[in-house]
């Protein structure tokens, strides 16, 4: 007679599966509007799970360090809130769903604001607001928050970061819109040179599910022990990232996979099933709306696979 399977091995051999399947999708183009992300290895598919626990589950290449661009905006979003609160943030960016692309000039006629902390407008605005006595302070700050949410220390692709500068005019042109309409305080081209740092963070999919299992887990980092940031603060990035996390796909993520998710556009993409488990992948061919193709199909499965939607 065999022995019951654990559930170890159940989601073991399920990541298995679903990285065999749809490892070989070929669908989507990799992002070259910053020039260094057009050499990224185009076959490359990782996909880890890290539960409450403090357990990790993986399958294809996990270790392989990739930046971690959009992928930074929630965990930062976690910063400024746990810095200086909801109202205090509310009034810098709004919380709605913009329907437009991640890079749109999406600001409010009234208030200025930008619609969401996910688009490029709204993390500049979140970047700035993380207290600091010079840009070089919040940078540090900011990297230091994202490592222990990874429970690592993480670094800068230099190569990345200067592609940024290089070509980010319109991240730019968004600064000096929100400068104009005072949501910006300080210097714009500080506030996004400290953005393309951020986006410029290099880590694994391993590191992504731990990020990701830290606000499944309230803000408490399920291998390190480190409480990271308060229950409310995680509850409600968590929030955001189910209404703004996929682009312009955000709704019909939702309505087949159900999680609260962030992607960028490197190819990573964080999923998070609240007080279960963070889930990640790392593959760099991205469909029309800038989501990995393969990592898409992958959750979708799993997700109706484990019943693991939301409602
Ligand atoms: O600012 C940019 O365009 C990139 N550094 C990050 C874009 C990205 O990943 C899009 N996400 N929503």
């Amino acid at each position: 007679m065999s022995s019951p399977r654990s559930g170890v091995d159940v989601v073991t051999e399920a990541l298995a599966e679903v990285h065999g399947r749809y490892g070989s999708l070929s669908d989507g183009r990799v992002a070259d509007y910053i020039p260094q992300l057009a050499f990224a290895d185009r076959d490359c598919f990782g996909l880890a799970l890290m539960s409450m626990d403090g357990h990790g589950y993986r399958a294809g290449r996990c270790g392989v360090s990739f930046t971690l661009q959009s992928l930074t905006k929630p965990f930062v979003l976690a910063l400024a809130l746990a810095e200086l609160g909801p109202d205090d943030v509310g009034r810098s960016v709004g919380a709605e769903p913009s329907g437009e692309a991640f890079n749109a000039i999406s600001l409010d006629a009234v208030t200025g604001r930008p619609a969401n902390p996910m688009i490029n407008a709204g993390a500049i605005a979140v970047t700035a607001l993380v207290p600091a006595t010079s840009p070089a302070e919040r940078f540090s700050r900011i990297l230091e928050c994202l490592g222990r949410f990874a429970g690592r220390t993480l670094y800068v692709d230099e190569d990345v970061y200067r592609s940024e500068v290089e070509t980010g005019h319109r991240n730019r042109a968004l600064a000096y819109l929100m400068r104009g309409t005072g949501v910006l305080r300080g210097d714009p081209v500080q506030a996004v040179d400290t953005y393309f740092r951020q986006c410029s963070v290099r880590a694994t999919v391993t590191d992504l599910a731990v990020m990701g299992a830290t606000l499944a887990n309230g803000g408490t980092n399920p291998v390190t022990g480190e409480r990271v940031v308060p229950e409310p603060v995680a509850l409600q990035v968590l929030s955001v990232m189910a209404m703004c996390g996929m682009y312009d796909a955000a709704g019909s993520w939702m309505l087949h996979v159900g999680l609260p998710a962030k992607s960028g556009v490197s190819g990573g993409l964080v999923a998070v099933s609240p007080a279960r488990f963070g889930i990640a992948l790392h593959s760099p061919l991205l469909d029309a709306a800038g989501n990995p193709v393969r990592g898409v199909a992958a959750l979708r499965e799993l997700s109706e696979r484990f019943g693991l939607h939301l409602m």
